[in-house]
């Protein structure tokens, strides 16, 4: 792995257009759906990043075929030797769990690794567990693997996916892609709303699937016999683009953001309103101008369509140079706070209270070299560099590269002075 670092030089303010990639979290369990239709598939608009490279290795150890040209990803899943998910490919990423319902409605068995520790806290799987087993598949563990048997088939229940937290993304993703192969019909209530998942959805009714409901919390689903390879584009990425946003927030610039779609970033264009900052729906996307001092505001994270925990971060950031106090709460991951002691390091005035973060807002921010610790709390880190007084050196900007396509090349394009270097 390279351990890449970022040079960041600041304050700018960044002005121009930035063109927002495909969804890594609507292409990684879409990709892992082409399991379910044997034959030539083909997504476009698939990022390139670490985890879409990771996602096809994790395909390609099944025996199926992947092949990457610019972001079109080719999967030919016309044949399974091994519905086995191998703990190296999945303990990288999360995501890869999201394999163990297609495969299991394929080919009645599956053995993949339980996900490994991740740093914005403990993530259990028990409810992608729960759903599948109300569809009639064993499950047990073995040396850390989820084995998971339907000897006779999946058969369509009701089936309530709702955790302490609301509902589960991936958990949503897993059953709903299983389902779609049960025999008989399936009623997934407290099913996530998040577009990701309604990408996926989508993909699934393209192949063939019966499923109504799609984006509410109750999702219909009828069983059907067999699905057929498709070509689906799937939808832009939401976090990149309300990155960006705060990019422009935070650096009072001024962005055009195309291929954005502003719907699916309601309760985030909402609060930048309330912080001062100018938002206004293009043809194709959506302009964010800065309009002076960014005003304070509270943010509580939620489940879709509330204001989305992955730019929990990026919000801090931007927070962290209001003209006065603002409360950030985490509902939906309450130990996802690993960036407050790396902002900290930048002159932020930051105090955590339980699951709260008061946010003082300062005069500046001052650079300093520090660590980046997951992914968007990465990015959050390369946001408040921009804004910075200084040199900023982020470390282990990897986590950054598992899902932001080109960052440095889309913000230096508008203004921003990033060099990475191979350290
Ligand atoms: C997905 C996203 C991630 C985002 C998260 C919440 C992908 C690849 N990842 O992750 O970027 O931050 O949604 O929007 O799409 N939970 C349980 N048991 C389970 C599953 C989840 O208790 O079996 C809990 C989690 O610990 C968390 C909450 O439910 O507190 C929501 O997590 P979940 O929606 O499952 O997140 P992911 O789908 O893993």
């Amino acid at each position: 792995m390279a351990l890449d670092i970022f040079k960041i030089t600041g304050p700018v303010s960044l002005d121009g257009t930035v063109t927002i990639s495909g969804s890594k979290n609507a292409a990684l369990p879409t990709m892992a759906a082409t399991i379910l239709a044997p034959g030539k598939n083909t997504l476009l608009g698939i990022p390139n990043l670490s985890d879409i490279s990771v996602m096809c290795k994790l395909i390609e150890n099944m025996g199926c075929k992947t092949t990457v040209d610019s972001n079109t990803v080719s999967i030919d899943s016309a044949s399974i030797d091994r519905p086995f998910g191998d703990y190296e490919i999945v303990r990288k990423m999360r995501a890869g769990v999201c394999v163990l319902g297609p495969l299991l409605a394929r080919e009645g068995h599956a053995e993949v690794s339980m996900p490994g520790g991740c740093a914005i806290g403990y993530r259990p799987v028990d409810i992608h567990l729960r759903g599948l087993q109300e569809l009639g598949a064993k499950i047990e563990l073995k040396n850390g693997y989820i084995v998971a048997h339907a000897n006779s088939g999946l058969k369509g229940a009701n089936i309530f996916l709702g955790g302490p937290f609301g509902s589960s993304v991936l958990a949503t993703a897993n059953v709903l892609s299983a389902a779609v192969l049960a025999k008989g019909k399936t009623v997934i209530e407290s099913a996530a709303c998040e577009p990701e998942i309604t990408d996926l959805a989508n993909c699934l009714v393209k192949m063939g699937a019966k499923i109504s409901g799609i984006g509410s919390p109750q999702l219909i689903i009828h069983g059907v016999k067999h699905l057929n390879p498709v070509e689906y584009t799937v939808i832009p990425d939401r976090i990149e683009a309300g990155t960006f946003m705060a990019a422009a927030a935070i650096t009072k610039g001024k962005l055009k953001l195309k291929n954005c779609r502003p719907e699916h970033l309601m309760a985030v264009i909402d609060k930048l309103r309330s912080m001062n900052v100018v938002v206004e729906e293009t043809e194709d996307g959506c302009e964010v101008a800065s309009n002076g001092h960014i005003q304070p505001t509270d943010i509580t994270t939620l489940p879709y369509p509330g204001f989305p925990t992955d730019l929990q971060a990026q919000f801090m950031a931007c927070l962290c140079l209001a003209k006065g106090n603002s409360v950030i709460t985490e509902k939906i991951f309450p130990d996802r706070f690993m960036h407050i002691a790396e902002l900290s390091r930048m002159a932020a005035n930051l105090r955590k209270e339980g699951p709260h973060i008061i946010v003082s807002g300062v005069e500046k921010l001052i650079a300093a070299p520090v660590m980046a610790s997951d992914l968007r709390a990465s990015a959050a880190l390369v946001l408040a560099a921009l804004a910075a007084h200084g040199q900023t050196i982020v470390n282990r900007v990897y986590h950054i590269d598992r899902g932001y396509e080109k960052i440095e090349e889309k913000l230096n394009a508008v203004g921003a002075k990033i060099e990475r270097q191979s350290v």
